[in-house]
């Protein structure tokens, strides 16, 4: 039987570009739902080059535009969507919290109506490790109690828990994931990491490498064993093919499911910036700043169920590849999609 449609919000961004490269290296044609305020155009063009026997289709719109989703969805013949278009930085959602709710909150809310609307059953989405808030125990799994500490997390959990209810009035099935450090870059060096502005810790400690404003280590005084705080890094394609695989369980009848999906590994801010020095073959020019406001001291996750229950297993999950292909990245594309050859 052919693969069914995926229709892909958010798809020209980073995680969900390379959700779509997986799903198209698994048979699936592809509708790519974007408004490109953060997402690429050229990353959707590059996919359906290096995939011409599949169809990967970009169509620009606002997932709080409900008569643009409803029309994307029924277009698209779409048997399951996966949900990556949102606000994403933490400290922006300190700043500017109600943003978030509309993005997050009624945004993801007029996916699901429209979703209910054109009769579509599966619902993949994107959480966060932010919806735990400060750890009370590591590593995080499952079970933790979801406490967040910032308007982000809180907009994330709210989708979760509406996701439960929905199922109960409808028949939606869902996958929830919980990313904690999603980094790295596609290693065949098609798709990568290109945000404006860019704040998360490899790409910054890259660009003050390649001699851009040094990186600033923010906080040095955690409860930690050098200091900085503790991250779990995952490989975006890692991530991609969990996807691939919640959108199967779903699609053979599966039940509904969360999965936090880490290394299980908690590497120091410290770590990272001596990891790409070394990859890098040059120091990463560095400060010591004060701390971050909403940083948990450390993240870092169990991510037994989803290998037990999904049977995910994560294959560019070392910090060194990691960082070498966000290096590989970065050093083709020094502005991004913007580089032209
Ligand atoms: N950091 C620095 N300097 C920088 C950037 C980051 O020291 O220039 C530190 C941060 O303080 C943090 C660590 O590096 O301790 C990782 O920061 P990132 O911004 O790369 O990632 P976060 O852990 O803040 O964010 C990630 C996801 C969010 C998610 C969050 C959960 O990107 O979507 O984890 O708290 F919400």
């Amino acid at each position: 039987m052919a693969a069914p449609n995926v229709l892909v919000t958010g798809g020209a961004g980073y995680i969900g570009s390379h959700a779509v490269k997986a799903l198209a290296a698994a048979g699936h044609d592809v509708w790519v739902f974007d408004n490109l305020s953060a997402g690429h155009a050229e990353a959707v063009g590059r996919l359906q080059a290096a995939f011409p026997e599949r169809r990967i289709t970009l169509v620009e719109g606002d997932i709080t535009d409900a008569i643009a989703i409803t029309q994307a969805l029924r277009a698209s013949s779409a048997a399951a969507v996966m949900h990556f278009a949102a606000r994403l930085s933490v400290d922006e959602s300190m700043r500017e919290p109600a943003a978030y709710y509309r993005t997050n909150v009624i945004g993801t809310l007029t996916v699901l109506e429209a979703l209910a609307a054109s009769g579509v059953r599966h619902f993949v989405f994107s959480s966060t490790a932010a919806t735990f808030g400060e750890p009370l125990h590591t590593p995080i799994d499952e079970t933790h109690p979801q406490l967040p500490i910032n308007p982000y997390g809180q907009t994330k959990l709210v989708v979760e828990q509406a996701l439960a209810h929905l199922e109960r009035a409808t028949r939606l099935t869902s996958v929830v994931f919980r990313y904690f450090n999603a980094a790295g870059a596609d290693p065949a060096g098609l798709i990568g990491e290109d945000h404006t502005p860019e704040d998360h810790l490899i790409p910054r400690a890259i660009l003050a490498a390649l001699g851009g404003e040094p990186l600033q280590i923010f906080g040095a005084d955690y409860p930690t064993p050098d200091g900085t705080c503790l991250r779990d890094f995952v490989h975006v394609s890692d991530l991609a093919d969990a996807h691939v695989l919640g959108l199967r369980r779903l699609l053979a009848g599966g039940a509904s499911g969360a999965y936090n999906l880490g290394m299980g590994d908690g590497v120091s801010v410290r770590e990272v910036v001596d990891t790409v020095a070394r990859i890098a073959g040059r120091p990463v020019p560095h400060v010591t700043a004060p701390r971050r406001a909403g940083d948990p001291s450390r993240l870092v996750a169990s991510s037994q169920k989803a290998r037990t229950e999904l049977g995910w297993a994560p294959s560019r999950g070392s910090l060194d590849t990691i960082v070498r292909t966000a290096w590989q990245w970065h050093t083709r594309h020094p502005h991004g999609y913007r580089t032209r050859a």
